[in-house]
């Protein structure tokens, strides 16, 4: 479906015109529309928030298989860098007994977090702040997709037009944030855990490099998307973790 026949589903004649003009101006369809579907849920979106990618949706549906294989009791999980909240919402719709932390540092993404898990009825905790500094319990699964583009990297226009610095954007060649998290999981992380990250594709190896070094007796794995380019890792020390 092209950008033009997503908007005729969205709007009438007269206000067409009008979404059509902010397309041509370079407007992403998602913010002029003002909401996506992810993994089967209405998630609003607006310029102060990742568009959710499908990269992101698989992100999900990996971590969801693996937490209902190695978990049977309720466990909590946090997602960092939450923005949308589509992570943390469709984890915790798809298995409710477990508790969901949402955290970010952008307040104005949270205000979009907290109404995207009202309207999809469900209860997040919501924090702000940087990374793991306000979780303040011991957690069994550390999801995220961070910041992970370096500063020197090419971006399409339409992206580094319109979505937040913030949700895209970090030293180190993105680096910085999968270093810091791993750096103080393990203060953070109950005796069996499991830590999911997408990643840039060219980030496997440092990222892998980093995991050993902060926690030794896990087993890492990489994983790749729909494109075959190396985009998930995935980081536990549950013994039986096969792929
Ligand atoms: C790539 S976006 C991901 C958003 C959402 N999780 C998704 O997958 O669509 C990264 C998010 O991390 C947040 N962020 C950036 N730096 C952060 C930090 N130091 N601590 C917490 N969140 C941060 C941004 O505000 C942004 O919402």
């Amino acid at each position: 479906m092209t950008d033009i026949e997503y908007l005729k589903k969205y709007y009438q004649k007269d206000n067409l015109d009008d979404a059509v003009k902010r397309l041509k101006q370079g407007e992403p369809v998602q913010y002029i529309v003002g909401e996506v579907d992810f993994y089967g849920n209405k998630i609003i979106v607006n310029k102060n928030v990742l568009i959710p990618r499908f990269e992101t949706e698989e992100l999900v549906s990996k971590t969801i298989v693996y937490l209902k294989k190695y978990f049977t009791n309720p466990i909590t999980i946090v997602d960092l860098g939450c923005g949308s909240g589509c992570i943390a919402i469709t984890i915790k719709k798809q298995i409710p007994k477990n508790e969901v932390i949402a955290v970010d540092i952008s307040s104005d993404a949270l205000e979009v977090a907290k109404e995207n898990a009202l309207i999809n009825g469900v209860e997040i905790e919501f924090l702000l702040g940087d990374m793991l500094k306000p979780i303040n319990k011991k957690v069994d699964c550390i999801i995220s997709n961070p910041p992970y583009i370096g500063y020197d990297e090419e971006v399409m226009e339409i992206v580094k037009d319109n979505e937040p610095n913030i949700a895209l954007y970090a030293p180190n060649n993105g680096l910085k944030h999968y270093e810091i998290i791993l750096k103080n999981a393990k203060s953070y992380l109950n005796n069996e855990y499991l830590i999911a990250f997408e990643i840039g594709y060219k980030q496997a190896n440092d990222i892998c490099k980093i995991a050993k070094r902060y926690l030794k007796n896990s087993i890492i794995t990489v994983e790749q998307d729909l494109q075959g380019k190396d985009r998930y890792i995935f980081i536990t020390n549950i013994k039986n973790h096969i792929l």
